[in-house]
């Protein structure tokens, strides 16, 4: 295959969550979230796992740190544990659980580390949630005041802040389906929770940019959604909903100040929408200058006019869709691989939503990595290679065709607590040991060092 080189100053690196990766859950003060509570309850987590332990990154980020050094990370994605800071989601700040984060912003800078931080990554306050979570408007306001906190303490350090990640999956997982924390299964509490998290990520914006922060974004998980059938009209129409329910509900508040019509009168034959106040749509809308993008597959729907469909985690797509099963090769989590997927996304964002330069802030794959380490203290774990290269060409392509990509983060630089899978699947670049946390680099960690170094493949 043709060499292919990435553009100057193309950020390359890797990005984690807090909850996925630190362990230290009683530690200097932290107090309880919605995914401890959760873990906690029998048959939510593969095997009762927890995040108490998880990779013990809390105490061992120094090292951790020297190892993404190692393989040559320009750029460092993390994401901020709220009840760190405010134990209770509101009221007193935790000085104590500031300073890790301090810790390990001034060691990734004495690195040559760029952080970039991510104020929510699904952790949210026990407390909060105890008072309705992301259903209330408050939780909106009261992360706002968080985001400003945090700011104050590392804005002198940190220039990129994104707000959320994949409110996707906080609001249909989290309040829909229920496969996630909290764990609610009601479809109108999905779509509050959707529109309070807009509201946050914007109140949150707005703060951030009034304390003086350079770069302010947020990170969707948007979808590449195809017709099983292209010559199907049913088939288009179970696009056009599943795209709005994955797209276009959360892009077109945040740049064009509007929720779809399709999606409001879909949302108002589940809910009285009684909770999108006027105004709050120009509050969504605050200006940002990143439109983070995590993408692992495409989803291929087909219409089911009978009202036979399966129906998905998507609210109100129940009889009328079917979400077909994944072909073709599969990763360990059955996620499909389709790189031309993420071009067409790329594309597909630049074109509808022009302006805001995308950033990949996570892709990648799980592999069972059977062999664990080997004797020689390796990991050859081609396929996730294959994977990362196929989807590296294909960002590559988007940017080819004019896509203003500014750069590229693995999900994830060590194997970690993959939410409601467990430790069982494993996402890393490194190898971790969970009775010994020792960390070895895969072979993808070696070949995506070779990849940065050169700016390219
Ligand atoms: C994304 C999440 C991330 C990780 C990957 C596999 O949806 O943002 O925490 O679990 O999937």
């Amino acid at each position: 295959m043709s060499e292919l080189r990435f553009p100057d100053n193309f950020r390359w690196g890797a990005a984690t969550a807090a909850y996925q990766i630190e362990g230290a859950a009683r530690d200097d003060g932290r107090g309880p979230s919605i995914w401890d509570t959760f873990s906690r309850t029998p048959g939510k987590v593969h095997h009762g796992h927890t995040g108490d332990v998880a990779c013990d990154h809390y105490h061992r980020y120094a090292d951790d740190v020297a190892l993404m050094a190692e393989l040559g990370l320009r750029t460092y994605r993390f994401s901020v544990a709220w009840p760190r800071i405010q134990p209770d989601g509101t009221g007193p700040v935790n000085p104590r659980g500031l300073d890790f984060y301090d810790r390990l912003v001034d060691a990734l800078l004495a690195r040559g580390i760029d952080p970039i931080v991510t104020l929510y990554h699904w952790d949210l306050p026990q407390t909060l949630e105890d008072r309705g979570g992301w259903t209330t408007r408050e939780t909106a306001e009261h992360f706002a005041t968080y985001a400003a906190v945090v700011h104050a303490r590392l804005g002198d350090r940190v220039s990129t802040w994104t707000t959320l990640n994949e409110p996707w999956c906080s609001a249909y997982l989290g309040y829909g389906n229920g496969v996630h924390a909290p764990g609610v299964q009601d479809p109108g509490a999905a779509f509050t929770a959707v529109h309070h998290l807009l509201l946050g990520h914007g109140l949150a914006a707005r703060a951030l940019r009034a304390a003086g922060a350079q770069t302010v974004g947020i990170t969707l998980n948007p979808a590449d959604v195809r017709p099983a059938d292209p010559d199907s009209a049913a088939d288009a129409a179970a696009v056009r909903l599943v795209d709005g329910l994955q797209n276009r509900i959360f892009l077109d508040p945040l740049f064009r100040a509007a929720y779809p019509e399709d999606m409001l009168e879909h949302v108002a034959r589940i809910v009285e929408p009684a909770f999108i106040r006027d105004g709050d749509e120009k509050l969504i809308a605050a200006p940002i200058d990143l439109l983070g993008v995590n993408y692992y597959q495409p989803t291929y729907v087909a219409g089911r006019p009978d009202g036979a469909g399966g129906g998905g985690a998507f609210p109100g797509t129940e009889g009328a869709v079917d979400f077909l099963p994944p072909a073709g090769p599969l990763t360990d989590l059955g996620w499909m691989i389709e790189p031309a997927g993420l071009t067409r996304l790329l594309e597909r964002l630049a074109a509808d939503y022009p302006g805001v330069p995308l950033l990949i802030t996570e892709n990648g794959a799980a592999f069972p990595d059977k062999a664990g380490p080997d004797p020689a203290g390796e990991v050859i774990d081609a396929d996730r290679i294959a994977y990362l290269e196929g989807h590296l060409r294909a960002a590559h392509e988007a940017i080819a065709r004019g896509v203003d990509l500014r750069g590229y983060l693995v999900w994830s630089l060590l194997d970690n607590f993959e939410w409601a899978e467990g430790y069982r699947k494993r996402f890393g670049i490194v190898h971790v040991d969970y009775l010994t946390q020792r960390r070895t680099p895969k072979a993808s960690a070696r070949w995506y060092q070779e990849v940065i170094s050169r700016n390219g493949l």
